[in-house]
């Protein structure tokens, strides 16, 4: 399936000067949400996963279709200040200043296999903060899993030493 034809670009959003790869005609398009969804296990599949972790918001969308295709659990990264129970932070850094992720300290028992997925592999910097959260909490990340990635942005640099995969490479 080519699902580049499913991603659109929008000028000068978020800002002036930025191209914005928008997935939604993908995920408004019940075959091609579906074929992703499976396209997206495939890159993981025979592997052993107890959890899959995904990261506000984008993350939100296939981390749990992965997890019921792998038959784990899902466990979800959050922005500062929004999950209710005891949790630790990372900070990560966005072009301009940085920002905070948290995840419950229950989340991950020690030893567990970790999925990571996320919508977009860009700069790293949200994946590698992810990483660390879970290496904190005794898990092992297995593989960092992306529905697209932006090659120039040089993610699979700052997550060397981990498994990457994506299904869509720009
Ligand atoms: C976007 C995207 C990834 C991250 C990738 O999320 O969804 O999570 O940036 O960038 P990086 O590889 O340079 O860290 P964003 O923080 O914009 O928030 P959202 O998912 O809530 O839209
Ligand atoms: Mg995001």
């Amino acid at each position: 399936m080519d699902f580049k034809k499913y991603v659109r670009d929008i000028p000068n959003f978020p800002e002036e000067g930025i191209t914005f790869k928008d997935i939604t005609p993908l995920l408004q398009d019940a075959k091609a949400l579906a074929g992703a969804g499976d396209a997206l296990f495939e890159l993981i599949a025979n592997m052993e996963i107890d959890k899959v972790v995904g990261m506000e918001s984008r993350g939100f969308i296939f981390a749990p279709i992965l997890a019921t295709h792998l038959n784990a659990g899902f466990v979800p990264v959050r922005k500062r200040g929004k999950l209710p129970h005891q949790i630790i932070s990372e900070s990560y850094e966005l072009e301009y200043g940085t920002d905070v992720l948290e995840i419950h300290v229950d989340s991950i028992q020690k030893g567990e296999r970790v999925l990571i997925h996320d919508d977009v592999l860009a700069t790293g910097g949200t994946a590698k903060a992810v990483c660390k959260l879970i290496e904190k909490l005794g898990g092992e990340v297995v593989q960092c899993n992306f529905l697209m990635e932006l090659n120039f942005l040089k993610g699979r640099e700052k997550l060397s030493g981990y498994s990457v995969a994506s299904l869509i490479k720009y």
